[in-house]
Formats: structure tokens, C-alpha cells, sequence
């Protein structure tokens, strides 16, 4: 019999114990071994749970029990569960992590600790899909030419309910956590933080950067209002938060920020809290994976994916660590080298020559207009709507400080990047 502690019993813990009591029969046939959950930590022993668990408040039960094979690592946060892990596989315990901060920060060094220890994190990156075993496994013959895709369910079932309904921004948000669907601190969702650290594991997986979440470009939804949810129906976009990394020679380029995508894209049609991840890699082309990226049961799906892996291969045979062996063969492309087309919404007073001078500034930092709608804001402001075509990073960068200083300009300038 495999034993397995869990460390933070909430919501997807809870799911953890209820799927290896409700799915017994199929993950020990699968496993070839029963498993079962010994023992949960907890922080508050106090707290109502409907699970059956033998909970303490003391970590050390659960690190220092020789009888636990497994150790499950769902209490989020950074430094404190780096001590956890590192404790458990010090201990000689294989570990199952859902905790994508913890992995944006310390994976290399975690899977260094862990050596031959089993040490996996399938429902880090996009809750019940198996995005991490497709890279490693299914696309390891191809060059992962990109990834791209919707990493964090909040937002997208932000963006979806303003787009579809009309509800506004702040109301959505508290119907996404009521629905256990955002982090304890909802920043990290809407602010692109939550999607920045499962790029980056994925990035490791494909190409080997060990880049942290302050090396790369991280921009949220908060700033998307319904004026440029209407731009974005009228010219046939969609505004997604997207993870975006590609391969350009020597470089990868990695980046999350709210996107405009042509609704003809699958990607574009992803609602609600769903995810959907394209990967495409050199000879297998175009692959798309789709599925709960949030919520107890998907993402416990994911974590009891990765126990019956263990107890099936014995805990000192890993999935294979991240990838040491193509660490430092490519570079992280600088942010303000990055090029796209671009959405600019410049509030600006409703005067004469104003739009011709925007227009000057245009042309004064080579940036060529695509398209350009005018929109009125109040009885004497407008919104100027403008995509551009493809344009550099830090060109447009200096074109919105030079916008922003204009007299006739009421607030900086918001971008949108077009994918
Ligand atoms: N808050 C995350 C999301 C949970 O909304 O996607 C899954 O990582």
C-alpha cells in the first residue's frame, strides 16, 4: 500500500482524498498498489471539513512519518513551501506539487534536491490537463517551435462575462472567487502573475530557461474596459489573457499580457474558466489541448495523476526532471524587443488638430495605423481606438510616454498587444 500526506487540505486537497476514496477501485488497478491518504496538515484544526483524514496542525507529522511514501504539497505560497519540499525529499519522500509560484521560483533547484526522487507538478500548469505530460511525452521527437494559450481561469472567465454580458469588471471578480476559482490574492490573476509562473514551468519543460516571473514581460486585464471590448467586436477580435512563448533562433520570447485574437482562432473561442494551451512544435505541427484550468476536482484530477504515476513506477523512477540537458542553449529574448501589433485606446480632449497631431507622433516614431475608430468619451473628450501594424516593443513603449505628456491627453494611453 502507498501512503500519501497531504500538506493544505482546501479545496483541492479535500478533492484529493474524496477522488482516492471515490476512485479506489480504478487508480489501484491503474497503480497496481491501493493508495491512500494517511494524514492532512492543516493550519486551523478548529475549521468544519467534510473529509475523512486523520489533520494535525504540525507539519513535522507528516514530514517525519516514515510510513508515507508520497508527500502532496497543496499550501501554496513560496518560501515556506520551498522549506516543506525540500524537507520532504530530504527525507527521502517523492512529492506531487500543485503549487505553481513555488515552481516559478525554485524548480531548479527543487529538482536538483530531488535528484532520483520523484518529483512532479502536472496540476501546476492549467488545473486537469495534461499539458506537462504532452510536452515531455507525447511532443518529445519535435523543437517546440510555441505556446500559447489561456493559463488562468478567472480571467478568462472575466473577460468572457464582459464580453458576452456586459457585467462589470469588479462584479465578475467576486463571482470568481466565490466560485473557488481565483488565488487567495486575486492580483495574481487578473494582474498576469498566476499565467506568468505556469509559462515559465512550461518554458523550462520546452526550452529550458530558467528565467523568474521578474525577467519577463507579466501585464494583467485589469486595465481592459468595455470600450475596447466593443473595438475588439468591430474589428473581430477577441481580448483574451494570453501566455505566449516562442522560439526565434537562439532566443525565446516570453510573455502574458491581455491579448487581442482573431475570433476565427480556436484559442479565441475558449469561455468561462476554461483553459486551452496550442502547442506547436516542429514536426508534429499545430496541437491544442482544452480543458478546467481551475476548481478541486480538475486540479486533483491532476495531482492523483501524478501519485498513481509514482506508486506505478516506484517513487525513484522520476518523470524525468526539467530539462538540465537543454538549460543555457537558449536565451530569453529582452522584453522591448519584442514585436507585435498593437491596440492603443489615448483618451484625449475633443478638440480641433488633436487627431492630427496624434497622427504626427505616429509618423515621427515610424509607426504605421492600421485602423482607427473615434469614439466620444464626455461631452468634450474621445477616445481615439488605433491598431497599429507590426511595430517593436520599445518603440511603441516611447510613443505612449511621448503621447502621455501631450496637454491635450487626460490619461496615459492603455495598449493592447494583437496576436
Ligand atoms: N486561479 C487559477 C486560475 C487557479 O484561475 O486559473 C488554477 O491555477
Amino acid at each position: 500500500m502507498i501512503k500519501v500526506g497531504i500538506i493544505g487540505v482546501g479545496t483541492v486537497g479535500t478533492s484529493v482524498v474524496q477522488i482516492l476514496k471515490d476512485n479506489a477501485d480504478i487508480i489501484s488497478a491503474r497503480a497496481g498498489i491501493d493508495i491512500v491518504a494517511t494524514r492532512g496538515v492543516v493550519k486551523n484544526l478548529k475549521k468544519e471539513r467534510a473529509i475523512e483524514l486523520l489533520l494535525t496542525d504540525n507539519v513535522d507529522d507528516v514530514l517525519d512519518d516514515p510510513e508515507i511514501d508520497i508527500v502532496v504539497e497543496l499550501m501554496g505560497g513560496v518560501e515556506e513551501a520551498f522549506e516543506v519540499v525540500k524537507r520532504a525529499l530530504r527525507n527521502g519522500k517523492a512529492v506531487v506539487t500543485a503549487n505553481k509560484a513555488l515552481l516559478a521560483y525554485h524548480r531548479y533547484e527543487l529538482q536538483e534536491i530531488a535528484q532520483d526522487l520523484a518529483f512532479e507538478y502536472e496540476a501546476s500548469v492549467a488545473g486537469g490537463i495534461p499539458i506537462i505530460n504532452a510536452l515531455r511525452d507525447g511532443l518529445s521527437a519535435n523543437h517546440i517551435e510555441s505556446i500559447l494559450g489561456i493559463m488562468n481561469g478567472t480571467s478568462n472567465y472575466m473577460m468572457t462575462k464582459m464580453a458576452k454580458e456586459g457585467v462589470a469588471y469588479e462584479a465578475i471578480l467576486k463571482e470568481a472567487q466565490a466560485l473557488g476559482y481565483a488565488e487567495a490574492d486575486p492580483t495574481f490573476d487578473v494582474g498576469g502573475f498566476d499565467a506568468a509562473h505556469k509559462l515559465l514551468i512550461l518554458a523550462s519543460i520546452a526550452y529550458g530557461i530558467d528565467a523568474k516571473p521578474e525577467d519577463i514581460l507579466i501585464e494583467g486585464i485589469d486595465k481592459v474596459t468595455q470600450d475596447d471590448i466593443s473595438f475588439a467586436q468591430e474589428f473581430g477580435y477577441a481580448i483574451k489573457l494570453l501566455g505566449i512563448a516562442k522560439k526565434d533562433g537562439s532566443e525565446v520570447e516570453l510573455r502574458v499580457h491581455a491579448s487581442l485574437i482573431s475570433k476565427d482562432e480556436m484559442i479565441a473561442k475558449i469561455d468561462g474558466v476554461m483553459n486551452a494551451i496550442s502547442v506547436v512544435g516542429d514536426k508534429v505541427g499545430e496541437t491544442l489541448y482544452y480543458g478546467p484550468g481551475a476548481g478541486g476536482d480538475a486540479t486533483a484530477s491532476a495531482v492523483v495523476a501524478n501519485i498513481i504515476d509514482i506508486a506505478r513506477s516506484g517513487k525513484s523512477t522520476p518523470m524525468l526532471g526539467f530539462d538540465k540537458a537543454l538549460k543555457g542553449k537558449l536565451t530569453l529574448k529582452p522584453a522591448d524587443m519584442i514585436e507585435s501589433k498593437y491596440y492603443l485606446r489615448i483618451n484625449v480632449s475633443d478638440k480641433t488638430g488633436v487627431l492630427a497631431r496624434i497622427a504626427k507622433i505616429f509618423e515621427d516614431n515610424n509607426i504605421s495605423i492600421e485602423t482607427m475608430l473615434q469614439r466620444p468619451a464626455s461631452s468634450d473628450s474621445a477616445n481615439l481606438l488605433i491598431s497599429t501594424h507590426t511595430a517593436v516593443e520599445k518603440d511603441i513603449q516611447k510613443m505612449i510616454k511621448e503621447i502621455a505628456a501631450l496637454d491635450f491627453v487626460n490619461s496615459t494611453p492603455v495598449m493592447i498587444r494583437i496576436v
